[in-house]
């Protein structure tokens, strides 16, 4: 596949099934990742790995955040919040880790890691794998953001999750000129 295939293919499978990404592709996922454009090589972002029991951390961590913002919440809402992380063998959290910089402000080391994100999503593509971006209001919650070994202030940009995907997704149309304009 090449670079303008995998760009126009892309799409998000909600459900990911295993096998999960092997050894050899993780490790070509992090590299994609690890290539964003990145202004004075600062290298903000972080890539947190969570398989198995490890997913079931960040859903715990995940059901909790959901009972403090909603301590009404029922069992079963609980319960579900805490099933998200088993819709796919293998999720990886991408966060940047923000350091004062005069020449590079906190917003491009933001999209730097969105940058790394979104090499990963293409690299996963690329290999035949399937791979959903995902954040919802745990990714901004800082116990989540400890739980996981990051610091209040580093900002998780997504939870990217991969595996197999069953179902190929439709094509979602795009529309260059409603978002374009020359000056
Ligand atoms: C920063 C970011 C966060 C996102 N968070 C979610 C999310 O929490 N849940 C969700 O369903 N989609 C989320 N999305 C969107 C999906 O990843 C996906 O891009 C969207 O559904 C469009 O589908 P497509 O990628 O197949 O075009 C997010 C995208 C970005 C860039």
């Amino acid at each position: 596949m090449d670079t303008i295939e995998a760009l126009f293919t892309r799409a998000s499978p909600p459900l990911l099934t295993a096998p999960g990404p092997t050894a050899g592709q993780l490790d070509t996922i992090l590299k994609a990742g690890s290539r964003a454009p990145d202004h004075g090589r600062m290298q903000p972002f972080r890539f947190a790995i969570m398989e198995g029991a490890a997913r079931q951390r960040l859903g715990d961590l995940m059901a909790e955040s959901l009972y403090r913002r909603e301590p009404e919440a029922s069992a079963s809402k609980l319960d579900a919040e805490r099933a998200k992380t088993q819709r796919a063998p293998l999720i990886i959290a991408v966060a940047a880790v923000l350091q004062p910089n005069p020449k590079v402000p906190e917003v491009e080391q933001i999209v730097c890691a969105g940058a790394a994100a979104q090499n990963m999503l293409l690299a996963a593509h690329a290999m035949g794998l399937g791979a959903f971006w995902r954040t919802g209001p745990a990714s901004y919650d800082p116990a989540v953001k400890t739980g996981l070994g990051f610091s209040e202030a580093d900002a998780i940009v997504g939870f990217l999750y991969f595996g197999t995907a069953t179902v190929t997704p439709p094509e979602r149309p795009v529309d260059v000129a409603a978002v374009t304009r020359r000056i």
